[in-house]
């Protein structure tokens, strides 16, 4: 495959600093030699930037940086678009944020190519506020909302051209649900495997059903992976913990699925905050799982079918 890296050094939604240095982290951390180590080839853009935009603001006086987090959604959308054209898009986060542009611009590249686009969202949080229902206004907690086309956002942004629909987005691993969250998700459609149901049924499981129909329908997975979908205890540089996460184990298997699936066409690796690190280990951590999805298996074996 031709992996396409794009710095998205977003940091403006999150509550606190520190994602703007997650792309070099990753960069620092080897993930360009783990790729072409693997045979990929791997062609690096560098990092997306935006010009300081002028304050807007919002009647909901909670949100935070809107007119930055409009900025960066206009042009995450032109270069996931751009590069989904070229390969497979990896975007090097940047908090959650960022997702609301990626995610609308693979999902314009597949509705080009007339394919459905489906979302697999690996996080603690559903995030899918809109800009009237956040209460702590950090907006790396709306981006679900916003691409699936959900109301509450005009007229900072206009819903995207090619809304990827509720019921395409899966979602593992959630375990920290506001209350307006828990009601809008419901309404939408989207499918949640919270932990009680991993819990119960492990991960294995529900990815199979998801990915067996994400193939019957021919469509293209765009996987978003937040640091805290994994346990804070192998996964600390997040600044918003949650403990119960994702296992190193489980986490591994749901790559590995993912790469014997052939499904994934491009991903997210978002909220890494490289200043609340441990000498590099979520980092390091967010790079060998980007390889396990790329292909790196313990043995040789037969891939699987879905
Ligand atoms: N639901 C909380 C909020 O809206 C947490 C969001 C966390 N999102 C994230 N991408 N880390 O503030
Ligand atoms: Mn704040
Ligand atoms: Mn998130
Ligand atoms: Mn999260």
């Amino acid at each position: 495959k031709t992996c396409i890296l794009v710095g998205a050094p977003v940091q403006s939604g999150a509550g606190q600093p520190g994602c703007v240095m997650g792309p070099a982290a990753y960069r620092t951390a080897g993930l360009g030699g783990a790729l072409t180590s693997l045979g990929h080839r791997v062609e690096d853009r560098g990092d997306v930037a935006i010009a300081v935009p002028a304050p807007m603001p919002h009647a909901n006086d909670a949100v935070e940086n809107l007119a930055e987090f409009v900025s960066w959604t206009h042009a995450l959308t032109v270069a996931a678009a751009d590069a989904s054209k070229d390969g497979l898009p990896i975007f090097l986060g940047g908090d959650h944020s960022l997702a609301a542009g990626t995610v609308a611009g693979v999902a314009q590249h597949a509705a080009a190519l007339g394919q459905p686009q489906f979302v697999l969202w690996l996080d603690a949080h559903p995030d899918f506020h809109a800009l009237d229902s956040t209460e702590s206004g950090h907006l790396h907690g709306t981006p679900v909302a916003y691409f699936t086309g959900q109301d509450g956002f005009a007229p900072a942004l206009d819903t995207p051209t090619a809304p990827v629909p509720a019921e395409n987005v899966c979602m593992m691993g959630i375990r920290s649900v506001d209350r307006a969250e828990n009601l809008r998700l419901a309404a939408a459609g989207v499918t949640v495997h919270d932990m009680r149901a991993i819990d119960e049924q492990g991960i294995a499981a529900p990815l199979r059903a998801f990915l067996s129909h994400v193939a019957a329908v021919n469509g293209r997975l765009h996987l978003s992976l937040d640091v805290d979908f994994l346990d804070p205890d192998i996964a600390p540089a997040v600044g918003t913990t949650v403990p119960g996460g994702a296992t190193f184990r489980e986490a591994h298997l749901i790559m590995e699925m993912l790469h014997d699936s052939g499904l994934v066409t491009s991903l997210d690796l978002v909220e890494l905050n490289p200043f609340l690190d441990l000498r590099g280990r979520t980092a390091k951590l967010m790079v060998d799982l980007t390889a396990s999805l790329m292909g790196r298996t313990v043995l040789d074996r037969k891939t699987r079918s879905y």
